[in-house]
């Protein structure tokens, strides 16, 4: 029934062969779940590609429950899917991107492609954002400088985005709430692009899994996990390993879902009960326990640890240790590199003056406004913080200069692209090994 429709569209329209195909302007991609209408697209620096954005990879979750695949029936691939806005971001912290529209129906992937699509299908990149597992969505990331840096080498992107903070890492220690919300996302992402990456000219064969920071520590979960086996063929980790204190931290997770958890007024001591109560709480006072309690977001002046973070459980981890699941773990290619923005993002969490100072000029930029970013600009923001009395303006001044240098922004004042200030933020292809 697919190839007969295809056939058809083919006839009609005559242009690229399989389920990847256009009419003029509109790329199509036929997948068994719908068909995808994707839009094209030429970046600033003048790169084409095709843009799938939006793109459900599981059903809307259901709170502290693992996600649901598709429904696929006979006709499904009938059904047609607008790929081209944007989805909300899933519910996190605030700060650091005030103006992010979430929501609990978050579970979105976006596709980037070449246009010209070949005969030979082409290696996949999934890159996994990071956020200390409590923020971060995949617009954010945009698509400008996936497309000039990878669509460009004809390698297929696709960003993702998974459950955050309580709805990603809320877990009892009875695991009747199990936890680990965001890596079942993840890994029903991986079994999507698996299974129909082809259908967008990808290599299922090749896929490389890669994200920074929290979607660093990911793609080490990921790779213990016996669920990936596979899934994938190689990996990148930038900044980020389980073996970090903050990667798999049980206890602390257990701990603070129950703090949370009766805050919200559901301290029932059967845990089943208490879930039962959890899922009817309204989102938004998980958040409003934080300020009632008086805590924030992470854990203060601690680089090293994480409220939310995933806990050995015995369905994703299968109730091993790190040791015995790094042992067991398919031996894959794989890349170790930190990322210069590292300290960029390390600098939220902090009360340093100085740092702090930076996170928050780099919130006063969204992506809608990401453009109007300049050095000047981002000096003026700066400098506007630095409202320490210990600070002249002199002080201030080289301050501000430092923090430059130190994050190398410091083409600085020499910057004339506005997006530079932005492609900050993704940029990996500085990593170091
Ligand atoms: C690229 O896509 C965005 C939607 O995300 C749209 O706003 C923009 O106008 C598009 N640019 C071009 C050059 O088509
Ligand atoms: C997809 O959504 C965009 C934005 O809402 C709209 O402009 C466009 O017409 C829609 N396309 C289809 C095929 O529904
Ligand atoms: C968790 O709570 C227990 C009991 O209150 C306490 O002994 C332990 O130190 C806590 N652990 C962490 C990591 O917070
Ligand atoms: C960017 O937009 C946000 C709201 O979306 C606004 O709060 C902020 O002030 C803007 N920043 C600049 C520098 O215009
Ligand atoms: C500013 O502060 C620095 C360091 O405290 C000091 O050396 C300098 O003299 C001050 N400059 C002015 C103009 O007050
Ligand atoms: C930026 O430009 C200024 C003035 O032209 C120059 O002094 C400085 O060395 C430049 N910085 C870099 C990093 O090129």
């Amino acid at each position: 029934m697919k190839w007969i429709l295809q056939c058809l569209m083919l006839l009609c329209f005559g242009d690229v062969a399989l389920s990847h195909f256009q009419i003029p302007g509109v790329p199509i991609v036929v997948l068994p779940e719908y068909t995808a209408y994707g839009i094209k697209n030429v970046t600033r620096k003048g790169t084409e590609a095709f843009l799938y954005l939006g793109l459900p990879y599981v059903k809307p979750p259901v709170r502290f429950e693992k996600p649901e695949p598709l429904t696929v029936t006979p006709l499904s691939f009938l059904k047609p899917k607008n790929a081209t806005q944007w989805k909300p971001a899933c519910h996190q912290v605030v700060d650091v991107y005030p103006s992010a529209i979430t929501s609990e129906d978050c579970l979105y992937l976006n596709i980037f492609t070449p246009t010209k699509v070949g005969l030979k299908n082409l290696p996949v990149f999934v890159f996994i954002h990071g956020g200390g597992y409590s923020y971060g969505y995949t617009q954010a990331y945009g698509y400008e400088y996936f497309v000039d840096n990878f669509i460009s080498q004809n390698i297929i992107m696709v960003t993702l985005q998974y459950r955050l903070a309580h709805f990603g890492f809320f877990a009892t220690r009875d695991h009747v709430i199990n936890g680990n919300f965001a890596h079942f996302d993840q890994l029903e992402a991986l079994k999507y692009i698996k299974r129909n990456i082809k259908a967008f000219g990808g290599d299922p064969n090749k896929i490389t899994l890669s994200g920074h920071s929290a979607g660093s520590t990911s793609t080490h979960a990921l790779s213990l996990s016996p669920k990936t086996k596979d899934l994938y063929n190689q990996e990148i980790h930038i900044a980020g390993s389980n073996y970090a204190l903050w990667g798999i931290a049980s206890e602390m997770v257990f701990n603070h879902s129950e703090l949370i958890g009766t805050q919200v007024g559901c301290a029932q001591a059967n845990t089943l009960e208490r879930k039962k109560c959890l899922q009817k709480v309204d989102y938004k006072k998980f958040w409003e326990a934080r300020v009632e309690l008086g805590l924030p977001d992470f854990v203060p002046d601690k680089f090293d640890m994480l409220y939310w973070t995933s806990n050995f459980d015995n369905d994703f981890f299968g109730g091993k240790t790190l040791d015995e699941l790094q042992a067991a773990a398919p031996k894959r290619r794989a890349m170790y590199g930190v990322d210069f923005g590292e300290g960029l993002l390390e600098s939220i969490i902090t009360d340093n003056p100085i740092t702090n100072v930076f996170s928050k000029s780099r919130g006063a930029y969204t992506y809608e406004n990401r453009t109007l970013a300049n050095a000047e600009k981002i000096r003026g923001v700066l400098l506007q913080m630095l409202t320490d009395p210990k600070f002249n303006s002199t002080t201030e001044n080289v301050i501000v200069d430092r923090i430059f240098a130190y994050y190398n922004i410091g083409i600085g004042a020499n910057a004339t692209d506005p997006l530079h200030y932005w492609y900050k933020l993704t940029e990996v292809r500085h990593t170091h090994t």
